[in-house]
């Protein structure tokens, strides 16, 4: 086995580890993938001041993130299916992050539940809630998250329509998948991944079957998410939801300087410049080209694939950062170890380039080690 010393690396062996549509379904974006590819690319295209003669020694990364410490500006991102990514994706992904003194973000399309990502924690983690046209099954998730000590809401307002990822369609997705002998050469060909599905029970949407009173079958994400997504998610809403909830509260999705503005307005903590990675508004910008927005706490998610990345968006005004796909492929690589390792290839890079444009505390980055 190559060396894992990057981002890519546990890329090219999530690929051969895990089933094809399961691995499609983490590397697409929405139509033509323009914006999913933007938002790696716009990072490479920011310069770094190179400083030399200064002190080095001492560095430190700690930092807080809406007032919560954390030892890196870098939370896991909620993502849908992680449970098929890696056997009990969700309850590992969460155990690295604890261990790293990361949040991580449980979707509210996981496969483990709330419940069970609890009963493997011992430090609270954050919940995203996506919200549906069956008002009592919302109230009663964020009940479930509160109950479970979950220390912040990410309210996902970018997904109330779901964008096309022709692969997904091509590949016919679905959880479990179906046992077509396309889908089953698809897992036959992946027999440590089978192994290990095998030898767990949580195989379907936990926090949604047996909660939600209208879901007969979830097998067709696109289905679903037409039926039961409220497509009249309005500013109004996100009142109720923020009274109700009454915790720590952040805004996933705001792309706009307009929308960042009525953001700021409803009291929310922070917002996460993001556009779903590139999955749902393809021709939209990229989200590293859409900082800075100073008038609430930012954070910024969407193409961060190494530590040097984090730290531009800290210099362009982020708080704090979130990596979607970079820990998937970490996990469908090897489990709740490449979760790991993809937060310390991360914490690594952006150590090393900190302290090579001269600074010895993330705290202290700002905008001055961007080369015009
Ligand atoms: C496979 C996958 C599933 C996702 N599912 C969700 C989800 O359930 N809820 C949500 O708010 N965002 C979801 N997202 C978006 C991520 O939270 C995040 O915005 C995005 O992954 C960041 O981009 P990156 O993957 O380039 O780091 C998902 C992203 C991916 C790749």
């Amino acid at each position: 086995m190559t060396q894992i010393l990057e981002i890519r690396d546990l890329k090219a062996l999530a690929r051969r580890r895990v089933p094809k549509l399961f691995f499609d379904y983490a590397d697409s974006g929405a139509w033509t993938e323009r914006t999913y590819r933007a938002n790696e690319e716009d990072f490479a295209g920011i310069k770094l001041r190179q400083r030399v003669l200064v002190d080095m020694s001492d560095r430190s990364l700690e930092t807080t993130m809406i007032g919560q410490k954390v030892s890196m500006p870098v939370a896991l991102a909620p993502t849908g299916l992680t449970g098929m990514q890696h056997a009990d994706g969700e309850m590992l992904a969460a155990q690295a992050a604890e261990a790293f003194g990361v949040p991580f973000t449980l979707s509210t399309m996981s496969i483990c539940s709330i419940e069970d990502v609890a009963s493997v924690t011992t430090k609270p983690f954050w919940f995203q809630l996506y919200v549906m046209r069956e008002r009592e099954f919302v109230l009663d998730l964020i009940d479930r998250a509160k109950a479970a000590k979950c220390s912040a809401l990410v309210l996902t307002l970018d997904l109330q329509i779901l964008g096309q990822r022709h692969k997904d369609l091509r590949n016919g997705l679905s959880a479990p998948p179906r046992l077509t002998p396309k889908h089953l050469w698809m897992m036959a060909t992946r027999p440590g991944w089978c192994m290990k599905m095998l030898g767990t029970n949580r195989r379907t949407f936990r926090n949604i079957v047996g909660h939600a009173k209208s879901v007969a079958d979830l097998s067709s994400l696109q289905a679903w998410t037409n039926e039961q997504f409220d497509p009249q998610l309005s500013w109004k809403d996100v009142e109720w939801i923020k009274e109700r909830w009454s915790g720590p509260l952040i805004l996933k999705g705001i792309l706009d300087p307009e929308d960042a503005k009525m953001a700021a307005k409803t009291g929310a903590d922070a917002i996460i410049v993001s556009n779903h990675g590139g999955r749902q508004l393809d021709g939209a910008h990229s989200s590293i080209s859409m900082l800075p927005r100073d008038q609430i706490e930012v954070h910024l998610d969407g193409g961060i694939r190494s530590g040097q990345d984090v730290l531009k968006a800290i210099a362009l005004g982020a708080k704090g950062t979130y990596i979607g796909r970079p820990f998937l492929y970490g996990l469908g690589a090897l489990g709740k170890e490449g979760v790991t390792l993809a937060l310390d290839i991360i914490r690594k890079e952006m150590d090393t380039t900190m302290a090579l444009c001269g600074k010895r505390r993330i705290t202290e980055v700002g905008r001055d080690i961007i080369a015009e």
